[in-house]
C-alpha cells in the first residue's frame, strides 16, 4: 500500500511537472509581448477563417476574418490593428459594440471586442487601406513580365496587423482556412496549400493545418506558373522567370532531404519557392510551405541558393520552434544561420560553408563597430519595449547567434550538439520559446549532462564578442588574398583564376580592395571583368559600394540608378545610399531615391526615408 502511494504520488508529480513545463512555453501563458495589444491568456484566437476579396484597381483588400476563439477570463478579446477599416464585428453571428483603443504609430491600436467564457466565433468585416504596410500592390511595369499587376504580403515582425486583424504576437498560433478572390486571369498563392493552375472563377481556397504564429500568414497574387522540381518540392514564378528558377533552384529538394538528415523530419508536408518581383525588401521569407524570394538571388549558376537553405532551415528553426517575442529574435535567426551553414556543408562540403561563416563574421564585426561594442543592441537577448522591432533585427541575432552555436558545438563536439538539436526541434516543435526557456533548456539537456561551464550570460546578455568567439578561417579566401595583395602592387588577377570563383570570392576581393587603389586601377579591372554589369546582384552591389567609398563612382551612376531603380532589397539600398551620403553626395542620393521610391515596399520605404532625409 505504502509503495503505491509512493509510486502514484510520483507519477503524479512527474506529470504535473512536465505539465508546467510544457505551459511555460504556452502561448496563453506569455502575453509579455511588448509589440502586441492582445491578452492570450484571457482570449486566444485559435483558429482563422479568412475570406478576402482583391480589388487591383481600387488597391484594396476587402471581407472577413472569423476567428475559433477559446476565452477563459475576462470580458474581451483583444485584436492588433493598423491602417485597417473596421466596418463590422460580429461575436456568434450578433453584431456586437467593439471598441477601438489608441492609435500608436509602432503598435498601431488595440480592436477590443466583448466576449464571454461562452463565446466561439467573433467575425470582423474590413478592408485595408493605403496605409496597410504589409502590402505591395505593383504595376505592371513593376513586374518581370511588365504584363500584369502583382501583390505580396510581409507580415514579419508586426506588418500582419495591416492586413489582418489578428493576436499579432509570435507567440500565438493558430491553424487558418482562406477564401481569396482575386481576377481569373491570375493566381493567388498563400503559406499553406496551394493552386498549381489558375483558376477560371478567379476563387482560391487554401489551408494550413499545423498552428502558425501569425506574422508567417502571406498571400500573393499574379500571373504565375508552377513548375516542379523534386517530389515535394516546386517553384512559382512569372512565365519568363519560371525556367530560370527552376534551373537556379535545382537542388531544393537535395537541401530538403539533407536538412531532414540533420535535424528531423520536415513536418510542414511540401516546400515551395516563390519568386517575386525585383521589388522584395528582403532577400527571403520562410513563410511556411512557400518561401518567398527576391529574384535577385537567380544568378544562372545556382550561386546564391544559401538563401532557400536559410528560409528552408526556418522550417525547424522560427517556424516549428518560435521566437516568443521579437526580444528572442536570435533563436529564430541564429540557429536558422548555423542550421543553413550546415546544409550548405554537407551538400557542397567544409571549403564552401567556410566561406559562408567568414562572410557572415565580417558582416558581424561591421555591425558591431557600427553599433558600438558595448551597444545593449549587440546582445543576443534584445529589450525592444517601445521600440520598432525591425531596429533589433540586424546581424546581431543572425552572425553572433550563428557563433554561439558554432562555440556550443566546438565544446561538446558535433554528434552531442546534433542530438541536442534534433531533441530540441523535436520536443518545442509547434511550441514558442523565450531567452530564459532556452536558457533552462540548454542547462539541463547540454551544458549540465556534459559538465559544461561556458559564459551562456555573456553571450546572451552581453555586449560585443566574447572571447571564447570560434576563430574563423577560409582556405579559399586565403587564395583570394593572394591574388588580392598581387593586385594592390599592381598585376590584374588572372583570369584563369577569377574564372573559378564563386560570387563570395568576388564579394570577399571586392569587399577587402584598399582605400589607396588608384580610380585608374579599378577601371582596368571594370574593363576585364565588367563587374557594374553583373548579372550576379551581389557582385554589382557590393562594385557600387566599394567604388563609391572609394570616391570613384560618377560614371557608374547610371548603373546605380538603373539597380536601384528596379531593386528593392533593403540589404542592397542601405549600402549603397548609405555610401552615397557618407561621400558627402546626399543629393544624388535624393534624387535617384526620387524616382526609386514608389517602386519600394514600405518596409525599405522606412528605412531609406529616414536615411536620406526624406519628407513627402
Ligand atoms: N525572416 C527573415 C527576413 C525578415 C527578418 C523579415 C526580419 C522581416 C523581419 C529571413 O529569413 C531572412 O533572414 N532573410 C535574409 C536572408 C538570409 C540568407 C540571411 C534576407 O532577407 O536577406
Ligand atoms: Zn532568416
Amino acid at each position: 500500500m505504502k509503495s503505491h502511494l509512493f509510486l502514484f504520488l510520483l507519477i503524479s508529480s512527474i506529470f504535473l511537472f512536465s505539465c508546467q513545463e510544457n505551459n511555460s512555453n504556452e502561448a496563453s501563458n506569455s502575453p509579455n509581448d511588448p509589440h502586441s495589444y492582445s491578452r492570450p491568456g484571457d482570449a486566444v484566437t485559435k483558429h482563422l477563417d479568412l475570406k478576402l476579396k482583391a480589388d487591383f484597381t481600387k488597391k484594396v483588400l476587402s471581407g472577413n476574418a472569423t476567428y475559433l476563439v477559446e476565452v477563459s477570463a475576462g470580458n474581451k478579446l483583444i485584436l492588433d490593428i493598423k491602417g485597417l477599416e473596421i466596418q463590422k464585428v460580429t461575436v456568434d453571428g450578433n453584431a456586437v459594440d467593439y471598441t477601438i483603443g489608441e492609435f500608436d504609430p509602432i503598435l498601431g491600436s488595440p480592436l477590443q471586442i466583448p466576449v464571454n467564457t461562452d463565446s466561439k466565433r467573433v467575425t470582423v468585416e474590413y478592408s485595408t487601406t493605403q496605409a496597410s504596410s504589409a502590402l505591395q500592390w505593383l504595376e505592371p511595369i513593376q513586374t518581370a513580365d511588365k504584363t500584369d499587376p502583382f501583390l505580396f504580403t510581409q507580415g514579419q515582425a508586426i506588418l500582419t496587423r495591416t492586413w489582418i486583424p489578428c493576436q499579432d504576437s509570435p507567440g500565438i498560433r493558430m491553424t487558418y482556412t482562406a477564401e481569396i478572390t482575386c481576377p481569373s486571369h491570375l493566381m493567388a498563392v498563400m503559406s499553406a496549400s496551394n493552386p498549381t493552375t489558375i483558376a477560371k472563377t478567379g476563387i482560391y481556397t487554401f489551408e494550413m493545418q499545423q498552428p502558425i504564429p501569425p506574422y508567417l500568414i502571406a498571400l500573393a497574387i499574379g500571373k504565375l506558373e508552377f513548375g516542379s522540381i523534386g517530389d515535394q518540392t516546386g517553384v512559382y514564378a512569372e512565365p519568363s522567370m519560371l525556367k530560370k528558377s527552376l534551373y537556379e533552384f535545382g537542388d531544393m529538394q537535395n537541401m530538403l532531404e539533407a536538412a531532414e538528415e540533420l535535424y528531423g523530419a520536415y513536418l510542414w508536408d511540401r516546400y515551395d519557392v516563390l519568386v517575386l518581383p525585383p521589388s522584395f525588401p528582403f532577400g527571403g521569407m520562410e513563410n511556411p510551405r512557400l518561401t518567398f524570394a527576391t529574384p535577385t538571388i537567380i544568378a544562372g549558376d545556382r550561386s546564391l541558393t544559401t538563401l532557400i537553405a536559410h528560409e528552408l532551415a526556418h522550417s525547424w528553426s522560427g517556424n516549428l520552434v518560435t521566437n516568443a517575442t521579437w526580444d528572442d529574435f536570435w533563436l529564430n535567426e541564429g540557429f536558422t544561420v548555423y542550421f543553413e551553414r550546415r546544409i550548405m556543408e554537407k551538400l557542397y562540403g567544409k571549403e564552401y560553408a567556410d566561406m559562408l561563416g567568414l562572410i557572415g563574421f565580417q558582416d558581424l564585426k561591421h555591425t558591431i563597430d557600427d553599433l558600438g561594442k558595448t551597444h545593449a543592441d549587440t546582445h543576443l537577448h534584445l529589450h525592444l519595449a517601445g521600440r520598432d522591432p525591425d531596429d533589433g533585427m540586424t546581424d546581431i541575432a543572425y552572425e553572433k547567434g550563428a557563433n554561439f552555436l558554432k562555440m556550443l558545438e566546438l565544446e561538446v563536439g558535433r554528434e552531442v550538439f546534433d542530438k541536442f538539436l534534433s531533441e530540441y526541434f523535436r520536443i518545442h516543435k509547434f511550441k514558442t520559446l523565450n531567452t530564459a526557456a532556452f536558457k533552462d533548456y540548454l542547462d539541463a539537456n547540454l551544458l549540465i549532462p556534459n559538465e559544461l561551464s561556458v559564459n551562456i550570460d555573456e553571450w546572451i546578455d552581453g555586449p560585443g564578442l566574447p572571447a571564447n568567439c570560434p576563430p574563423r578561417v577560409s582556405t579559399k579566401f586565403e587564395a583570394v588574398d593572394e591574388v588580392m595583395q598581387a593586385f594592390q602592387a599592381g598585376s590584374l588577377p588572372n583570369a584563369t583564376i577569377t574564372s573559378n570563383w564563386s560570387p563570395h570570392e568576388w564579394l570577399h576581393f571586392i569587399r577587402h580592395l584598399d582605400n589607396t587603389i588608384p580610380g585608374m586601377e579599378l577601371d582596368k579591372l571594370e574593363t576585364l571583368y565588367n563587374l557594374a554589369e553583373s548579372s550576379n546582384a551581389e557582385i554589382a552591389a557590393a562594385w557600387y559600394q566599394k567604388c563609391i567609398e572609394l570616391g570613384h563612382y560618377r560614371h557608374y551612376l547610371p548603373q546605380i540608378e538603373a539597380f536601384l531603380i528596379t531593386v528593392g532589397r533593403r540589404k542592397f539600398l542601405t549600402p549603397i545610399y548609405g555610401a552615397l551620403k557618407k561621400a558627402n553626395n546626399l543629393s544624388a542620393a535624393q534624387e535617384i531615391y526620387k524616382k526609386a521610391r514608389k517602386n519600394y515596399h514600405a518596409v525599405s520605404v522606412q528605412t531609406l526615408d529616414a536615411l536620406l532625409d526624406f519628407n513627402e
